[in-house]
């Protein structure tokens, strides 16, 4: 199956799995598991949510995570700050990056948007330099939207 094609089977398991389900934190949980498990070469899997003061760790799938990461740091703190996506072929390059777990080389941040804000953000980590592509970007990002559309964020934190 060629990426595409396994991002609109990952897109069709979503929805399936939400089945209009409001609440975030199983639908965050639940698509970590998704990713983690059908998407390959990844050593976390998993979402950082948004407070407003800061982003604090939410579901995922990977070894433990620090939990807290200020808007100025790292590779989640850009997503939030730039307000875009983050491709980092090789974190090591990227100034900033925390280092949760030792063994991820590349990332793939994607922010989660609801209702004009950004109210998460999807953290991909891969053991394999530049690991991420441009259809992975995309296919991420269809994720989220549908993740950050069809959730009620309003009382998540
Ligand atoms: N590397 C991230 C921190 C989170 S871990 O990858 C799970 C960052 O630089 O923001």
């Amino acid at each position: 199956m060629n990426k595409k094609d396994q991002y609109a089977a990952l897109w069709a398991q979503l929805s399936a799995l939400m089945d209009g389900t409001p609440e975030p934190l199983p639908n965050m949980a639940n698509l970590s598991a998704l990713i983690f498990q059908n998407v390959d070469r990844l050593n976390w899997a998993g979402f950082y949510i948004n407070t407003g003061a800061e982003l604090l760790l939410g579901p995922f799938q990977g070894k433990p995570a620090c939990i807290r990461i200020p808007f100025d740091r790292g590779v989640c703190g850009a997503a939030v700050r730039e307000d875009r996506t983050q491709l980092v072929p090789d974190v090591h390059q990227f100034p900033g990056h925390i280092a949760c777990d030792g063994a991820s080389r590349s990332e793939l941040v994607v922010p989660v948007r609801a209702g004009g804000r950004i109210v998460a953000v999807l953290d991909l980590d891969s053991p394999e330099a530049a690991r991420f592509d441009q259809d992975d970007q995309a296919g991420m990002e269809a994720l989220a939207r549908i993740l950050g559309e069809m959730c009620d964020w309003t009382s998540l934190i």
